[in-house]
């Protein structure tokens, strides 16, 4: 399975602070926001990854995360000239894509959770496509899931002003191979769009469409927004402090999924400097451990 990040967009819900930065690229406690749903894909297994995102911010994520050979992964670039929709990734990455099936994570999406990987990992090599629902407060704001008791999906929306249930689906999604495909036949939203709950429309008029719930213990943040972004932040801090052990450490994932060995963890370390997120590295090879959170 290959895995797309998309990290376009002009973050304007975030100006002045996004004006001359990506959002992907701002901090969250002590690392990019990146580096979460990059994560996130690591611990699913996947190894081929493709960023999105806008022509401008190309240069700077390359400069950070390179092509991704240092921690055992593949990673390409592409570009959004116009943030159109989230389902244009898939057009964007149809060539990347070929014939597999993919991933598709948003850039500001993080997902923290014990079992994750694991989890993710068993909904691999699926037919059709993958979607998970979050219980919120406030769904008019998402991507919104209806199912039957029996969790079959009846409906999914974009954002409606009445939501059917108070389910979200978060930005993270398993399609198989024909997503580019379904993805051309979509008709642009009344916002100018390509929804990517229009191409899920069309997988679950197929019967081809799951709905997993989020496990309880996973937690789902959206750093779309000033205040999403500052509490993500703080909950990283605090969870980090309590369990001693950092979320979105992309260099201990490639680590403990043995895709780099402890000399190249070691580098890695070296090329960061002495601070203390390299002596974090450092302190993993002291731990012979490696269970992958
Ligand atoms: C996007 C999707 C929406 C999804 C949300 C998750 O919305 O369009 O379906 O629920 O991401 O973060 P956006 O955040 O781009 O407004």
């Amino acid at each position: 399975m290959k895995g797309i990040i998309l990290a376009g967009g002009t973050g304007s819900r975030l100006w002045p602070l996004t004006k001359r930065t990506s959002k992907q690229l701002l901090p969250v406690y002590d690392k990019p926001l990146i580096y979460y749903p990059l994560s996130t894909l690591m611990l699913a297994g996947i190894r081929e990854i493709l960023i999105i995102t806008t022509p401008q911010d190309s240069d700077d994520f390359k400069s950070l995360l390179g092509d991704g050979k240092s921690l055992g992964i593949s990673i390409k670039y592409a570009v959004q000239p116009k943030p159109e929709g989230l389902a244009q990734a898939f057009i964007i990455g149809e060539d990347f894509i070929g014939n597999n099936p993919v991933a598709l994570i948003l850039g500001d999406n993080i997902f923290y959770g014990s079992g994750l990987g694991r989890r993710l990992s068993e909904v691999i090599n699926l037919d059709g496509a993958t979607i998970f629902g979050v219980k919120v407060e406030d769904p008019n704001r998402y991507g919104v899931v209806e199912t039957s008791e029996s969790g079959k999906v009846i409906s999914i929306e974009e954002k409606p002003s009445n939501p059917k249930s108070n389910k979200a689906v978060p930005g993270l999604y398993f399609f198989d191979e024909t997503v580019s495909s379904r993805a051309k036949l979509v008709k642009k939203s009344s916002r100018g769009e390509l929804e990517i709950t229009s191409v899920i429309e069309t997988y679950l008029i197929d019967d081809k469409l799951k709905c997993l719930n989020l496990e309880v213990n996973t937690v789902w943040m959206d750093c779309g927004t000033v205040d999403s972004l500052i509490d993500a932040a703080n909950f990283i801090k605090s969870v980090e402090h309590k369990i001693h052990f950092k979320i979105g450490c992309i260099e201990e994932v490639a680590f403990r999924q043995g895709w780099i060995d402890r000399i190249q963890l070691k580098n890695l370390a070296d090329s960061l400097g002495n601070n203390e997120y390299a002596i974090y590295l450092i302190s993993l090879l002291e731990n012979n451990s490696t269970h992958v959170r």
